[in-house]
């Protein structure tokens, strides 16, 4: 019994110290002219490069407010090559996530699968290449998506054909040349260029050589 108890422990050891840096977020939950109560995160020193793990916020809530108010998370400047983890159980209700001028490579369905709620997805000025078909296949809510000046050398054709009530869609400032959408006629206009020109394709990213092009 006592052995196994032992087992236990060194096994929670190992997984505490073989997962990914756990840090928690400082957060300024002023409204400026915010539409949703934010936390803008402050300490963002934090960030390492690596991918975190968001264990838990703190700061001076708006009176009554709590962590489960939190509607929009603001990350500004930050050295992360990867969307942090954890997030969806540190603020429950996000309909906004942004992560500014900072330093990811990659964007993944396994990042946003847990945010089902999410509306505005804002990767403004970081360094994404390539976006998968599958990407925002759990964000069936999204409205609007600014992917604006980053290094877009391909997205796979059907990326935002799911995408019901998307009517807002930066991706100017990319490798591929895009212009705006900023409503759901010229969103639309960017989803058929997509699937039916085969607009924005590098040969770098292609899954499937020789099948599509
Ligand atoms: C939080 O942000 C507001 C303005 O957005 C600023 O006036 C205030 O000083 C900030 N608070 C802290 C603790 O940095
Ligand atoms: C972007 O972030 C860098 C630090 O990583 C900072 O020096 C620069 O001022 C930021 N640019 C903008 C436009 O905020």
């Amino acid at each position: 019994m006592s052995l196994r108890i032992l087992i236990f422990i060194c096994f929670l050891t190992i997984l505490k110290f073989s997962s990914v840096a756990s840090v928690t977020i400082e957060c300024n939950y002023t409204m400026d002219y915010d539409e949703f109560y934010p936390c803008k995160v402050q300490n963002i020193d934090i960030f390492n490069g690596d991918r975190l793990f968001i264990e838990k916020a703190v700061g001076k809530h708006d009176k009554r407010k709590t962590d489960d108010d939190v509607e929009a998370l603001w990350i500004d400047d930050a050295n992360t090559k990867f969307f942090p983890r954890n997030i969806n159980n540190v603020f429950k209700n996000l309909v906004l996530i942004s992560i500014r001028n900072s330093s990811l490579i990659e964007i993944t369905s396994d990042d946003l699968k847990v945010f089902p709620q999410l509306k505005t997805l804002i990767l403004f000025k970081n360094q994404i290449e390539v976006i998968r078909e599958d990407t925002f296949k759990f964000n069936p809510n999204l409205e609007h998506i600014y992917l604006n000046y980053n290094k877009i050398s391909h997205i796979e054709p059907k990326s935002f054909s799911g995408l019901e009530n998307l009517n807002f869609l930066l991706l100017n400032g990319n490798v591929c040349k895009f212009g705006y959408a900023e409503d759901r006629e010229e969103v639309l206009e960017v989803i058929t260029e997509l699937v039916e020109r085969k607009f924005c394709q590098s040969q770098k990213f292609q899954t499937n050589l020789g099948d599509e092009i």
